[in-house]
């Protein structure tokens, strides 16, 4: 099975200890996911309550994290896959993680990347009706697809 192979090919962190932010920042800017600075990484991984890092060898591939309440509500975010290794099952893998991690909490949240709902709905996600959110930049976040004017 596929994400078997991941697994075993991969290691897995889950603590930020000896993560290279410089390196971290890289993998959203290939990925791509946007520019992540390395100190506004420390931060919101700090903050975040289960975090997941994927290696091969002394490379960082994958990473992802959840900001979670401890019992009603978890969120995930930040979820990115360096292309060189995309399609091997590690962005399910790191999702299944989180969310096992997760679990217990009534609802687990995220907003998709365009183009990547189909990715999130084989893994449980269910398009919510009546999300809404206040964005700092919403021009930016409109013009990117995440939010309706
Ligand atoms: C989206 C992303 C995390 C997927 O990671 P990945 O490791 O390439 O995906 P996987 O190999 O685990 O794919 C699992 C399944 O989802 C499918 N899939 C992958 N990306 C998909 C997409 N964008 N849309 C629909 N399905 C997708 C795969 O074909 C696979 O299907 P299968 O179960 O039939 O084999 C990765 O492509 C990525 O980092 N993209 C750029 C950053 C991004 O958009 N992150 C999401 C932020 S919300």
């Amino acid at each position: 099975m596929p994400e078997a192979t991941a697994a075993q090919d991969y290691s897995w962190v889950d603590d930020l200890a000896g993560v290279d932010l410089d390196e971290l920042s890289n993998l959203y800017r290939i990925a791509p996911l946007g520019d992540k600075p390395p100190q506004a990484l420390r931060t919101v991984f700090y903050n975040s309550r289960y975090l997941c890092f994927v290696y091969a060898g002394d490379r960082l591939v994958a990473a992802g994290r959840a900001l979670a309440d401890g019992l009603d509500c978890a969120y995930l975010a930040d979820i990115a896959v360096h292309p060189d290794h995309q399609g091997k099952g590690l962005g399910r893998e790191v999702i299944a993680r989180l969310i096992a991690r997760c679990r217990g909490h009534k609802k687990i949240l995220l907003y998709a990347n365009p183009g990547t709902e189909d990715f999130y709905r084989r893994q449980g996600f269910l398009p919510m009706k009546t999300a809404m959110a206040i964005w700092r930049d919403p021009g930016t976040a409109i013009r990117n697809g995440l939010l309706e004017p």
